[in-house]
């Protein structure tokens, strides 16, 4: 028996997903609808690699199932921005330089643009505090703090 369709609405256009409803979320975006900025890390919800903002708030797309995503806002870092008109958290990243391999920096732009969602002008601390449990293989996260630290218009306080 074929199963319906789950509605899904992502970077502001609504798709008709035939998978399983418990389907991780990550895998309808990458594999379904070619979004590729969600990247697969651990797939147990803990690097942050897949982070997509749902209602703009952070989440860990590998763990969630698209049954829980009806009816919500899905952004993914290709409805962020664009390479002519990048969001400025990732202005702030390619301005700093921020990527080493690259891999996490989806999870490190999305995190922020959801602090930042939530708290404008956060204090180095609330940034670190937003960040902590996003993983960087490649040690880069003096420059991903500065980074986020320039995102959120503290550039400044970050580098004296
Ligand atoms: Fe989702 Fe690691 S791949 S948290």
């Amino acid at each position: 028996m074929t199963q319906p369709a789950i509605r899904l609405t992502v970077n502001g256009r609504i798709h008709d997903v035939n998978a399983a409803p418990d389907t991780a979320l990550l895998y309808v975006l990458r594999n379904d609808l070619e979004l590729n900025g969600p990247k697969y890390g651990c797939g147990l919800g803990e690097c942050g690699t897949c982070a997509v903002l749902i209602d703009g708030i952070a989440a860990r797309s590998c763990v969630i199932p698209i049954s829980g995503c009806v009816e919500r806002d899905i952004l993914t870092l290709e409805g962020l921005g664009s390479r002519d008109h990048p969001d400025p958290v990732q202005d702030a990243f390619i301005r700093e330089q921020a990527a080493q391999c690259g891999y996490c920096l989806n999870g490190m732009i999305m995190t922020t643009k959801a602090l930042l969602n939530r708290t404008p002008h956060p204090s180095e601390t609330e940034v670190l505090e937003a960040l902590r449990y996003n993983l960087c293989r490649c040690g880069a996260h003096i420059e991903i703090m500065r980074a986020a630290m320039r995102a959120a218009g503290r550039v400044s306080e970050a580098r004296d």
